[in-house]
């Protein structure tokens, strides 16, 4: 125990964990809401620093020096990151965390491993719990951190399309097998060998590790397009199970609570956005969206000429006319960094006595709450924006659509053609209001890389033009007519 600490009894330990962990929940109940969200982040925070705090002061594990030293360099990179990447990296930037997670817990499972081998302490290492406990941190932390890195490598388009190899189908379950396989021997060694533990299973882990190294490359490789935003909310909910497992094998109570958390909303986020995709997690992780997807890129022009287009101008009259306006945003407002011009026409045309909201599709952009994230920074009053249940209804009693950088999850393939690549994928019905208007660059196709029929409907205008000096161009029209 540090100086510092000297004297107090475990129960502080205790005190301070419980009131780490009440910081984590309640932190992460404030996450569940934008407006609290900034403060749930802060709060949950605070219970890290406090728990960090006191297991490293507790257990005297690090000098201060060495701390201070990790401390600085940890703070410096957290900086340098988030000031420096771009809102359209996060997803590969998240993934990286994912795995950096998953690959400590490897570590430090390993380390208590070898660490207590052969020692007077080995004789704890006999209970199965955390042996258990170590291989399967092993096991999902190895594939935690090598299968973000591939994805985080593809999101970042080293690599979008889906890789597949020869023997694909043997070779996952036999490497699977393999890893699983040294996990038994680990767990059994020890007690096959009665109470004197030897050191010869500690490479049984290392083995255990590789193999299931082998199998996070092996496993995400394959897997492309759509898909890969849901294999990563899965990665997440896997680091968090792997430091939950590490906290078995350390018997530290903070880090299994911490890590369920994890593990639980990194869960519940990928069943969301499978559900939002209409994908069950296994045809995520074993079928194949992308390769189906990426055929029709050498498909003829499937819009011969039918598309309408339009200018500023025009669509300003039609705002002008318009009682009720629903502004769908998708990936190329990110891109354009359009959302402030966007922000500032909602506010106009609210200033008008138009009805204005926005429609939210929950994997609209490349990120979860994406497109949230962005309207926040543009200080959108969040009462404006409308989840897909709740805006698809209200369509038919739209005037005007005014769909900003959104393709796939506005394309009505989705629920008309069974053979399209996104068939079953909940979309936002933009098309059964009066009028449409798609503000993009060209008719290239979205993230899925498919036609969007849309833009051939009869009520549909194309606004080509970057979203950001489009939908600026807009506020200016509206701006001259509206001033006094
Ligand atoms: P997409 O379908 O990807 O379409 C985005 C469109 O934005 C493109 O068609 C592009 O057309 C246009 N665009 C790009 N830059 C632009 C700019 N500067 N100005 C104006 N338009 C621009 O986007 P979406 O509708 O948001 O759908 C998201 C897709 O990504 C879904 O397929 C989803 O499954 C997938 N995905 C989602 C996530 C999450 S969790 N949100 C993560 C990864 C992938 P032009 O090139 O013609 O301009």
């Amino acid at each position: 125990m540090s100086a510092l600490l000297d004297g107090l009894p475990p129960s502080v330990l205790s005190l301070a964990y419980l009131v780490s962990a009440t910081l984590f929940i309640t932190g992460l109940r404030e996450m569940s809401h934008p407006r609290t969200a900034a403060r749930g982040n802060l709060v949950s925070s605070v219970g890290m620093v406090l728990a960090v705090g006191i297991t490293v002061l507790w257990f005297d594990i690090l000098s201060p020096l060495v701390l201070l030293v990790a401390l600085v360099v940890g703070t410096a990179v957290g900086v340098w990151l988030a000031t420096t990447v771009e809102t359209t990296q996060m997803p590969q930037l998240v993934g990286l965390f994912n795995g950096l997670g998953g690959g400590a817990s490897v570590l430090v499972a390993g380390a208590e491993l070898v660490g207590r081998a052969g020692s007077a302490e080995a004789a704890a290492l006999q209970s199965s719990v955390v042996t258990g406990a170590a291989a399967t941190t092993g096991l999902i932390g190895a594939v935690t951190f090598c299968g973000s890195l591939v994805a985080a490598g593809k999101l970042h388009g080293l690599s979008e399309h889906p890789v597949h190899y020869a023997g694909e189908r043997v070779l996952k379950p036999l490497v699977a097998l393999v890893a699983v396989g040294a996990g038994v021997v680990l767990v059994l060694q020890p007690a096959a060998f009665g109470p004197v533990v030897r050191a010869d299973w500690v490479p049984a882990y290392w083995t255990l590790v590789l193999a299931a190294s082998l199998l996070g490359v092996l496993l995400v490789v394959p897997i492309g397009g759509a898909d890969m935003p849901v294999v990563i909310a899965l990665l997440n909910a896997c680091s968090g199970l792997a430091a939950a497992t590490t906290g078995f094998v350390l018997d530290n109570s903070i880090l299994v609570i911490a890590g369920t958390l994890v593990g639980a909303s990194g869960m519940i986020l990928t069943r969301i956005m499978c559900r939002a995709m209409n994908r069950s997690l296994g045809n995520v992780l074993f079928g194949g969206y992308a390769d189906v997807a990426r055929r029709s890129d050498d498909a003829d022009d499937p819009y011969e000429g039918r598309v309408m287009s339009t200018s500023p101008e025009e669509v300003e009259m039609l705002l002008d006319a318009a009682r009720r306006v629903v502004i769908v945003p998708g990936y190329g407002m990110a891109v354009g960094q359009a959302q402030h011009a966007i922000a500032e026409l909602a506010r106009l045309l609210a200033a008008n006595g138009v009805d204005v909201a926005f429609g939210i599709h929950p994997v609209a952009g490349r990120m979860p709450g994406h497109m949230n994230v962005l309207l926040a920074e543009a200080n959108v009053p969040y009462e404006r924006l409308r989840e897909l249940e709740a805006v698809n209804p209200t369509f038919a009693e739209t005037d005007l659509v005014l769909v900003v950088g959104a393709n796939d999850v506005v394309n009505p393939a989705a629920l008309t053609d069974e053979s399209s690549p996104i068939a079953g994928m909940p979309v936002l019905h933009v098309w059964e209001a009066e009028t449409v208007v798609v503000s993009k660059r060209s008719l290239s196709p979205g993230y899925a890389g498919i036609p969007n029929p849309l833009f051939t409907r009869g009520n549909t205008y194309m606004l080509f033009g970057d979203a950001k000096e489009t939908m600026q161009a807009l506020v200016t029209e509206y701006k001259e007519r509206h001033s006094p």
